[in-house]
C-alpha cells in the first residue's frame, strides 16, 4: 500500500501539529500534546487499512442502532470526539451513545441513495473555539454533505481518507490552523461546491484541476501559498475565488476572460506581475475586482470598460503606468475606483467624479494632490514596459484527466441555507 507520507515529511507533519496543539491549549501537559500529534499522524500512512475496520467490534457497545450507516457514523464520531483536547462549550459532551442524530452540532438526513435510511448529512461546528484535528476515521461518514468547523483551533492536516466522503458538498475549515499542501482530497470529491480554507497555513501549489472542477467558491485568501496562478482557472464556472494575503507569483493569465460566471476575483496583497490582461474586460458580471498591493505593470487596458458590472476596481499599490482611461473612470455601476500608489502620469476626466470614491493619490500626476516626486516618477519611466510585446509566463498548465466523474447532489432539506456559515474576518471593505 502506498504511503500517504513520507517520512520526513510525516515527521515534519507531527513537529508541527505538536506546536500547534501546544499553543491552542493550556490544559494540556507536553506528553498529552505528543500523544495527541502521535496518533493523527500514526494513523496517516495506512489510513485507508484504518477505515476497512470491523465497525461492530470499534463500536464495543450493546446497543441498537437505526441502521448500519448511523453505526458507522457513531464510530467516526467518536474518533472526532477523541481528536478533540479543548472544548470549552462542551459541545461534545453529549456526543455520547447511538443516537447520534441527537449530537449536539450533528444533522441527519434522509440518504440520497435510500430515502427510507436516516444518515449523518452534516456536521457544523462554526464558531465553537474547539482545539483537536481531525482524525482520518472521519472519511467513514460517505453521507456528510456539510462540514463546516470554522474558527476553531483544529491543527494538523487533512487526511487523506476524507476522499471517501463523495457526497460532499460545502467544507468550511477556515480560521484555523491547518498545515500542509493544498488538499488533494478536494479533487476527489466529484461533488463540492464551495471550498473555504482560508486563515489558515496551507503552503506550496494549487494544483491546476481545482479549476475544471464545477466549483461555485474558493476561498483561498490569507495562507502561505506560493503557486502562479494556473492557466486553467479561465475554465472555472466559480462565482468566488479569493487569492488574498498569500504569495501568489508570476501574472494573471489571459484565460481569465474565460471565466464566465465570475462574480468577485480578489489578488489584494501577492507578488504578481506581469500586465493587466486585456481579457478581465470581458467579465461583464464581475463586481469586485482587485488586484491591489501586487508587482504589476504596463498600462490599464481600454477594454477595462467592458467591467459594466464593477463595483469596486482596486488596481492600487501596484507599478502601474499611462493614462487611467476616461471610459473605466465613467463605469456607471461603480462605487469605489482606486488606482492610488502606481506611476500613472494622467487620468480621464471622468475620474474627478465627485458620485463615488475615486483614489488617485501617489501618482505621477502633478496637478493632482499628493503624488510622487518627479525624481522618482521619472526613474521608473525609463523601464516602462510594452504590454503589446508581453508573453504571460503560462502558469502550470499541465493537467490530468478529472479525478472522478461529476454527479448532480441535491442538499437534503433541513441543513440551513445555502453557505450559511458566518463568514470569518476576511480583509476591510469585503
Ligand atoms: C494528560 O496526561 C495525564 C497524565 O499522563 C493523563 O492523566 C490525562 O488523562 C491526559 N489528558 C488528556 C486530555 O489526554
Ligand atoms: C453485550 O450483551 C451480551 C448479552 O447481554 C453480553 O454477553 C456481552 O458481553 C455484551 N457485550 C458488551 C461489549 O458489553
Ligand atoms: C458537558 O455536557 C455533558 C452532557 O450534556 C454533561 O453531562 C457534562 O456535565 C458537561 N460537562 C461540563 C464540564 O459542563
Ligand atoms: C477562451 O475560450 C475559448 C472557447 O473555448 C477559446 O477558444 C479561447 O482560446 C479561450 N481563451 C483563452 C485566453 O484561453
Ligand atoms: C453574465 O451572467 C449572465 C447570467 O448568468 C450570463 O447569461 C451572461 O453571459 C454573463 N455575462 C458575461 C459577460 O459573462
Amino acid at each position: 500500500m502506498k504511503s500517504a507520507m513520507d517520512k520526513p515529511q510525516a515527521l515534519q507533519a507531527l513537529s508541527f501539529l505538536f506546536a500547534c496543539l501546544l499553543s491552542s491549549t493550556s490544559a494540556l501537559s507536553d506528553a498529552n500534546v505528543s500523544y495527541i500529534a502521535h496518533r493523527q499522524l500514526s494513523a496517516l500512512p495506512e489510513e485507508d487499512a484504518q477505515l476497512n475496520l470491523d465497525i461492530d467490534r470499534q463500536v464495543g457497545i450493546n446497543a441498537t442502532f437505526e441502521n448500519q450507516r448511523l453505526k458507522t457514523a457513531y464510530v467516526a464520531l467518536q474518533a472526532l470526539k477523541r481528536a478533540v483536547y479543548s472544548d470549552p462549550f462542551n459541545i461534545t459532551g453529549n456526543w455520547i451513545g447511538p443516537h447520534v442524530c441527537r449530537y449536539t452540532r450533528v444533522f441527519c438526513a434522509p440518504a440520497l441513495d435510500d430515502p427510507s435510511l436516516n444518515v449523518v448529512a452534516g456536521i457544523d461546528l462554526n464558531h465553537d473555539d474547539i482545539a483537536g484535528y481531525i482524525p482520518a476515521e472521519l472519511g467513514l461518514l460517505t453521507d456528510l454533505a456539510l462540514f463546516h468547523i470554522n474558527s476553531n483551533r483544529f491543527c494538523g492536516i487533512i487526511p487523506q481518507a476524507l476522499s471517501k466522503i463523495v457526497l460532499m458538498h460545502e467544507f468550511d475549515i477556515s480560521n484555523n490552523r491547518f498545515v500542509g499542501t493544498f488538499p488533494d482530497v478536494f479533487l476527489r470529491w466529484p461533488a463540492v461546491k464551495y471550498i473555504d480554507i482560508r486563515f489558515n497555513d496551507f503552503e506550496g501549489e494549487i494544483p491546476p484541476e481545482i479549476f475544471e472542477k464545477d466549483i461555485d467558491a474558493l476561498f483561498l485568501n490569507d495562507n502561505r501559498f506560493t503557486s502562479t496562478i494556473p492557466e486553467t482557472i479561465g475554465k472555472s464556472v466559480a462565482s468566488i475565488v479569493t487569492f488574498a494575503n498569500n504569495k501568489f507569483k508570476g501574472c494573471i493569465p489571459h484565460s481569465i476572460g474565460n471565466m464566465s460566471n465570475v462574480n468577485q476575483l480578489i489578488f489584494l496583497n501577492n507578488e504578481l506581475s506581469g500586465c493587466l490582461p486585456g481579457e478581465v474586460g470581458m467579465l461583464g458580471n464581475l463586481t469586485i475586482f482587485d488586484v491591489s498591493k501586487n508587482s504589476l505593470t504596463g498600462t490599464v487596458p481600454e477594454s477595462f470598460a467592458g467591467l459594466k458590472s464593477a463595483d469596486v476596481l482596486d488596481i492600487s499599490h501596484n507599478k502601474l503606468s499611462g493614462v487611467v482611461p476616461d471610459s473605466v473612470c465613467k463605469l456607471s455601476s461603480l462605487s469605489r475606483l482606486s488606482f492610488s500608489h502606481n506611476y500613472f502620469s494622467g487620468e480621464g476626466n471622468g475620474c474627478l467624479r465627485r458620485d463615488i470614491e475615486v483614489e488617485d493619490s501617489g501618482n505621477c500626476m502633478g496637478s493632482r494632490p499628493r503624488q510622487k516626486s518627479s525624481e522618482e516618477c521619472e526613474a521608473e519611466a525609463k523601464r516602462a514596459v510594452d504590454c503589446s510585446k508581453e508573453k504571460c509566463c503560462k502558469g502550470d498548465s499541465t493537467s490530468k484527466p478529472p479525478p472522478a466523474t461529476e454527479e448532480e447532489v441535491i442538499l437534503p432539506p433541513n441543513m440551513g441555507s445555502q453557505y450559511s456559515s458566518p463568514p470569518p474576518p476576511m480583509f476591510p471593505g469585503y
